[in-house]
C-alpha cells in the first residue's frame, strides 16, 4: 500500500496565525498586540536591545547562571558552546541555525519573520562575545531569508553592525538533515548539505575550517533578552534545569493550532488548553517527529527537558501534536516512518536499513499482517541501535519503531484477552 505523508494534522499550522502566549507565561519573546509591522528596529532599541557595549567574559557568567539551554533540539548548555568557542585562538565564526527542518515545527520561522531584528542582535551579540568575524543566518524559508537580509539593511543604515563583523545570510537546501550542525557548516562551505562524522565537531573545525558556534535562533534570541533583562530575571520563570519560556509550536486536534511562549515546565494541559484541545488526548508527539508517539493521554506532564525525557521522548525544538481519538497510532507511526526513509541523507549502512526495515515494517502491519515479528523486529530496532548514525537522524526513527511498537503490543494484548480496540 501507499502511505501518504502529507497530513494537516502535525504539519506546522500557517505563518498567518498569530503566536500567543499561554496563561501564567511573562511573555518575552511573543509581545501580545505587537504584530510583524510593528516590530521593527525603532521597537527594539526601544526595548533595550541593540547597541549596548558587552564584556564577553561577563556575559558568559550571565549566560551560565541564566542556565539557558538550545532550543534547536538537543538542550545543551549554551554558555558551554559559547565559552568553547570563546576560548579558542584565531578567526571565529557565528552561525544562526534558523533551518527548521522539523515539519511540525514553526518558531524558528516565525522568529526570522517577526523578530528578525531579535536573532540579529542576538547573532551580533555572540560574535562580540566569542570573538568571531564571520556572522552568518542560515535560512530555508523565502519569507524569513527576506525578512532578515530586509533587517540586516536595516541595521546596517542604522549604523548598527561592527565594522570587523561580514553579517550575511546563508541559503539553506529544504531537507531535514540540512538543520543539522555539521550539515549546516558543510553547505556553507559549498558542499551538499549533509552531515559528516565527528570528531571533529562544528565548535572545533566548522565553516572554512574555523571554530564555529551554531547557535539556534531561538536560543540567540533568548541571549539578546538576557543581555538587556539579566540572567536572574530569566530563570525567574521555569523548573529544574530547564529555565526561561520556550515557543512551542502546537498542531494536532485542537482548533487553534499556533506558536505559543511557555514557561518551560508547565503542564502539556496549559498548552493543549490554550490551544483549545478537542475532546480527550488518546497520544501525543513532541519534540516534533523525532521524538517518537507517546501513546495514551499526557496532559499532565511538564514539558521540561526532563520530565519529557524521562516519559520516553524528548522536548527537542518543542513541537507538540496533539492526537484525539480520531487518529490512528499506528497509521500515524506508518507514515512518520515513510517519511524517515525519504529523508535520511543514505550515508550510514544504520540508517539506511534501519529506515528502510522500520518502514516496512509498519507498511505490512497496515496492510493487515497480524504476524507479532513486527512489533518483536521494531521494538528490537528501538532499543538496540540508538546511537549509531553520524548524525542523531536515524535515531528518530528508532524512537518511533520502540514507541509505536509498544502500542502494537499493547493492543496484541488487548486481542488476546478480548478487549475491543
Ligand atoms: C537530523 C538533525 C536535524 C537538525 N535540524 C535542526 C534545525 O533544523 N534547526 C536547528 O536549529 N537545529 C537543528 N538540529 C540541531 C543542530 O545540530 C544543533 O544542535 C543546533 O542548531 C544547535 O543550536 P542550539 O545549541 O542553540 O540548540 C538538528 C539536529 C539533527 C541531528
Ligand atoms: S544517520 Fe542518517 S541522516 Fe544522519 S548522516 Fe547518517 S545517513 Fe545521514
Amino acid at each position: 500500500m501507499t502511505i501518504a505523508i502529507d497530513r494537516a494534522l502535525y504539519r506546522a499550522p500557517s505563518l498567518d496565525t498569530p503566536a500567543r502566549v499561554v496563561e501564567s507565561t511573562p511573555p518575552r519573546l511573543v509581545l501580545p498586540g505587537v504584530g510583524s509591522g510593528d516590530w521593527g528596529l525603532r521597537n527594539e532599541r526601544e526595548l533595550g536591545f541593540f547597541g549596548e557595549p558587552v564584556d564577553g567574559p561577563a556575559f558568559l557568567a550571565e549566560l551560565e547562571r541564566s542556565g539557558l539551554r538550545g532550543r534547536g533540539g538537543a538542550g545543551f548548555p549554551a554558555h558551554r558552546k559559547w565559552a568553547t568557542v570563546a576560548a579558542a585562538a584565531g578567526p571565529k565564526v557565528v552561525v544562526a541555525n534558523g533551518h527548521e527542518g522539523e515539519p511540525a515545527s514553526l518558531k524558528d520561522t516565525w522568529l526570522l519573520t517577526r523578530r528578525p531584528h531579535l536573532v540579529l542582535d542576538g547573532l551580533l551579540l555572540a560574535a562580540a562575545v566569542v570573538g568571531a568575524d564571520d556572522a552568518l543566518v542560515y535560512a530555508s524559508h523565502p519569507e524569513a531569508v527576506a525578512a532578515v537580509e530586509r533587517a540586516i539593511g536595516e541595521i546596517r543604515s542604522a549604523g548598527l553592525v561592527p565594522e570587523n563583523v561580514r553579517l550575511r545570510v546563508h541559503l539553506a537546501e529544504d531537507t531535514y538533515v540540512a538543520g543539522e550542525e555539521s550539515a549546516v557548516c558543510q553547505s556553507i562551505n559549498g558542499f551538499p548539505a549533509k552531515p559528516t562524522s565527528k570528531p571533529p565537531r562544528p565548535y572545533q573545525q566548522g565553516v572554512n575550517g574555523l571554530p564555529t558556534l551554531v547557535s539556534n535562533v531561538e536560543t540567540l534570541a533568548h541571549a539578546a533578552w538576557i543581555h538587556v533583562h539579566g540572567a536572574t530575571e530569566f530563570a525567574s520563570v521555569g523548573s529544574g534545569s530547564s529555565k526561561g519560556t520556550a515557543l512551542f509550536t502546537l498542531t494536532g486536534a485542537c482548533s487553534s493550532p499556533g506558536v505559543y511562549e511557555m514557561s518551560l515546565g508547565r503542564p502539556v494541559l496549559d498548552l493543549a488548553t490554550a490551544g483549545t484541545m478537542a475532546g480527550t488526548m488518546t497520544g501525543m508527539l513532541i519534540g516534533g517527529w523525532f521524538g517518537g508517539i507517546l501513546t495514551g493521554d499526557h496532559s499532565a506532564l511538564h514539558c521540561c527537558y526532563d520530565a519529557v525525557r524521562a516519559a520516553g521522548s524528548g522536548l527537542g525544538c518543542a513541537a507538540v501534536t496533539v492526537l484525539g481519538p480520531d487518529d490512528d497510532i499506528i497509521e500515524i507511526a506508518g507514515e512518520l516512518s515513510a517519511w524517515f526513509r525519504q529523508e535520511s541523507a543514505m550515508q550510514c549502512g544504520i540508517c539506511v536499513s534501519g529506515t528502510n526495515a522500520i518502514a516496512r515494517a509498519f507498511r505490512q502491519v497496515l496492510s493487515g499482517s497480524h504476524d507479532p515479528a513486527h512489533r518483536h523486529n521494531l521494538m528490537r530496532w528501538g532499543t538496540t541501535t540508538p546511537g549509531r548514525g553520524a548524525c542523531g537522524f536515524a535515531d528518530g526513527a528508532f524512537t518511533l519503531a520502540r514507541t509505536a511498537g509498544a502500542e502494537l503490543a499493547r493492543r496484541e494484548e488487548n486481542s488476546s484477552k478480548g478487549v475491543l480496540p
